[in-house]
C-alpha cells in the first residue's frame, strides 16, 4: 500500500497494528524521536483544518522531521490555475510524503495517481477522511478497551459529515457493532452507505430522530457539527444546526462508562458545562490525532 485515500485500503491487521503502534508511541516516546530525521511530510490543505492539518504538522516533528506546505487553497498556485495533478508532481521534488485535503471528492486519489511519494487524505469534500476514524478508532480502543460489541450512536450531519463515513466504513468490520444513526431527515446517511455497506453486510442499525430516545443504550455518542460549507442554502443550515445539543440533564439516562466523541470543531452541538463530565474525550481523542498519525507516517515511509 503506498497511499492511504480510503479506510478501505487498510485491512483491520493492519488498523489495529496502527492502533498498537501509536499505543507504543504514547508509552515510549523517545523511541521514536529520531525516526524521520531528514524527512520531509508536506501539508497540502485547500481547505480549512485546525486539527488535522497541525497534528499532521505536530507528528513529523515529533518523528524529528520537517514540514513544509500550505494552510490556504488562496496562498497557493490553485488560485492561479494550476491543477491537483501539476501540484503534486512539482511537491514530490520536495517533499518524501503529503497530506492532502481538498473541497473536491477524490483530489487526493487524483494526486496519489500522479506521483511515487505516498499521499495521505486528509479530508475529501463530503466523502472520506481515514485519518479521523483512525483517531477515532484508537480513541475508542483506548477508552473502552475494545472495538468490538458495541452500540455507536452517530449524531447529526450524517450526509455531509465526511468522518462518519469513514467511521462506519471501518468500523462494520469489526464484531457486533450496532450502529443508531440519529439525525433531522434531511440530513441522513447517503444512500450508498445504507445500500452498499450495512445492508449488504447485514449490520444491525435504526435510523431515529430522536436522541433522547436511544441514549441510554449507547456505548459511544459520536457528535458532528453540521457541516455549513456543504449546505446549498443557509435558511436550510440555519433551521437545522441546533437540531441537537448535547447538555449535562441530557446524559442523565446515558451509561456511566458512554464515551462522548467528537471530531471538532464544535459548534454547538455539545455544550461547554458537557465538557467536565469524564464521559466527554474529545479533547483526548484530538490529542490521540498525533500519536496515530505518526504511525501512519512511520507505516508509509517503510520505517520500523
Ligand atoms: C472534521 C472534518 O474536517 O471533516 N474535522 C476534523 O478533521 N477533525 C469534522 C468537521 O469539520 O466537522
Amino acid at each position: 500500500m503506498k497511499d492511504l485515500i480510503d479506510i478501505l485500503d487498510l485491512t483491520t491487521d493492519e488498523i489495529d497494528a496502527l492502533i498498537e503502534k501509536a499505543n507504543d508511541i504514547i508509552a515510549n516516546p523517545d523511541n521514536y524521536r529520531e525516526k524521520c530525521r531528514y524527512k520531509k511530510l508536506a501539508t497540502l490543505f485547500f481547505e480549512p483544518s485546525t486539527r488535522t492539518r497541525l497534528s499532521f504538522e505536530a507528528a513529523m516533528y515529533e518523528l524529528g522531521g520537517n514540514v513544509l506546505g500550505f494552510s490556504d487553497a488562496g496562498s497557493s498556485s490553485a488560485t492561479k490555475g494550476e491543477s491537483v495533478s501539476d501540484t503534486i508532481k512539482v511537491v514530490e521534488g520536495y517533499a518524501d510524503i503529503v497530506a492532502m485535503r481538498h473541497p473536491k471528492e477524490g483530489a487526493p486519489t487524483i494526486a496519489s495517481m500522479k506521483t511515487r511519494i505516498p499521499v495521505i487524505n486528509a479530508g475529501d469534500g463530503g466523502h472520506n477522511h481515514p485519518t479521523q476514524t483512525l483517531t477515532d478508532l484508537l480513541t475508542i480502543k483506548r477508552e473502552l478497551g475494545k472495538l468490538d460489541n458495541l452500540t455507536i450512536g452517530l449524531c447529526g450531519d450524517l450526509k455531509f459529515g465526511r468522518t462518519v463515513h469513514s467511521l462506519i466504513q471501518a468500523m462494520v468490520r469489526y464484531e457486533n457493532v450496532k450502529f443508531i444513526m440519529i439525525s433531522p431527515k434531511e440530513l441522513k446517511l447517503p444512500d450508498y452507505l445504507v445500500e452498499e455497506v450495512l445492508k449488504k453486510k447485514n449490520v444491525d442499525f435504526i435510523e431515529t430522530e430522536s436522541l433522547e430516545e436511544v441514549m441510554p443504550q449507547l456505548d459511544v455518542l459520536y457528535m458532528t457539527r453540521v457541516q455549513r460549507e456543504r449546505f446549498f442554502n443557509e435558511a436550510d443550515y440555519i433551521r437545522l444546526k441546533d437540531t441537537y445539543v448535547v447538555t449535562p440533564s441530557k446524559l442523565e439516562n446515558a451509561k456511566k462508562s458512554m464515551r462522548i466523541l467528537h471530531p471538532l470543531p464544535r459548534v454547538n452541538e455539545i455544550s461547554v458545562e458537557v465538557d467536565e463530565d469524564a464521559r466527554a474525550c474529545y479533547f483526548r481523542q484530538a490529542a490521540n490525532g498525533k500519536f496515530i498519525r505518526m504511525a501512519l507516517i512511520l507505516k508509509l515511509l517503510g520505517i520500523e
